[in-house]
């Protein structure tokens, strides 16, 4: 099934592309940040210092260094937006965020990505409207690409349900 929810650790998937949710000047953080730079190693930062930047909406390719034990061959880093009461751009720029992700995957020959909840965390984008915006994102782009697998990865399993709703709804 190309597209699979389940519940787990970003850091431990073995799929070719893994994606993390960054700033947009992509400066390290916590939360999934945090986790990916762990399990990547120090190098990671370094790559990404020297890209400088990305707007929200966009996201950026760099190896997986150390995550390439585990057969990781890349690091996505997505921004999405700030959630500031919904009526600021933010679905576009989150379903761009995934758009673009899964593009760069595609691009660089990957036939698997696992994405997290991006926006969710810091970001403080409310978990249901998220959780429709990025199964739509999702299974739009899969409707053109559908050789890839894209693995969405919940944290916990409150989210899991939450994100299996809006895929039910969405009729997928
Ligand atoms: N695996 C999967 N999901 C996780 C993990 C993990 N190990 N750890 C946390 N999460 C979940 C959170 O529960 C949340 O639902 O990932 C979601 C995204 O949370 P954040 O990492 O806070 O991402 P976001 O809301 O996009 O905020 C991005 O946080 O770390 C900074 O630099 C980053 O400024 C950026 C901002």
């Amino acid at each position: 099934m190309p597209l699979e929810l389940v519940q787990g650790d970003i850091a431990a998937q073995t799929t070719c592309a893994v994606t993390t949710a960054a700033n947009a000047q992509l400066m390290g953080g916590g939360g999934v940040d945090g986790v990916i730079h762990r399990a990547a190693g120090p190098d990671l930062l370094r790559a990404i210092r020297q890209l400088g930047g990305t707007p929200t909406g966009t996201a950026v390719i760099t190896p997986a260094f150390n995550l390439g034990a585990q057969g990781v061959k890349y690091v996505i880093h997505a921004v999405g937006p700030i959630w500031n009461g919904g009526h600021n751009g933010e679905a576009d720029l989150l379903a761009g965020a995934y758009h673009a992700s899964l593009r760069l995957a595609v691009e660089h020959s990957c036939d698997s990505v696992a994405v997290p909840a991006i926006s969710t965390g810091v970001y403080g984008y409310p978990l249901p409207e998220a959780a429709a915006v990025t199964v739509g994102a999702i299974t739009a782009f899969l409707a053109e690409h559908p050789a890839l697998h894209v693995r969405v990865v919940l944290y916990d399993g409150g989210t899991l349900n939450v994100f299996r709703r809006a895929l039910q709804k969405l009729g997928a």
